[in-house]
């Protein structure tokens, strides 16, 4: 939650900054993976072997957009940490796990060699980079 007087009713600039950085790179690395999930039956359509082009090149998108979350997750957590209630902190904690969980499986999902693998962390990865948005947005306030 940032301080909103006296600046015209808008949020402080280094808030808006920090802040949009953060949404940016939630966009493209929640958004992108449901935006790829939906156009790999029409890839594989277009040949063996494009599904597999197509997402290796949104893996080169997407692991600087999650840096880019966990660097400015750090630096939101400076800038609003202080002073929170109990069960702030508490969402702060799973949010966190949340986060690390949804890097191993975009990892895992990368590496199965298995169709059942890609699909069983997919899925993993999906859920949990949607949960860390839904608690994001919550600690957001
Ligand atoms: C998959 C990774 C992540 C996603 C999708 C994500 C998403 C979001 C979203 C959508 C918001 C709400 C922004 C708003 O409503 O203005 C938010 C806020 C926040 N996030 Fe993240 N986030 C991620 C990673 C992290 C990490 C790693 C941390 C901490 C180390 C973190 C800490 C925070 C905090 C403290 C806020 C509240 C900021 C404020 O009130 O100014 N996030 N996040």
């Amino acid at each position: 939650m940032v301080e909103r007087l006296g600046n015209g009713g808008l949020a402080p600039a280094l808030d808006g900054i920090r802040l949009s950085l953060h949404v940016l790179a939630a966009a493209v690395w929640v958004g992108g993976q449901l935006t790829l999930a939906g156009l790999v039956p029409a890839a594989r359509g277009l040949g063996e072997g494009a599904a597999r082009t197509l997402a290796r090149a949104f893996a080169r998108i997407q692991w600087p957009a999650y840096g880019v979350l966990v660097v400015t997750g750090l630096w939101n957590v400076s800038a609003v940490h202080a002073g929170q209630p109990h069960t702030w902190q508490i969402v702060l904690g799973v949010k966190i796990v949340v986060v690390a969980l949804a890097g191993l499986g975009a990892l895992l999902h990368t590496r199965s060699t298995t169709r059942r693998g890609v699909a069983t962390w997919g899925g993993v990865t999906a859920l949990s980079s949607i949960a860390a948005l839904v608690m994001g947005v919550f600690l957001a306030g």
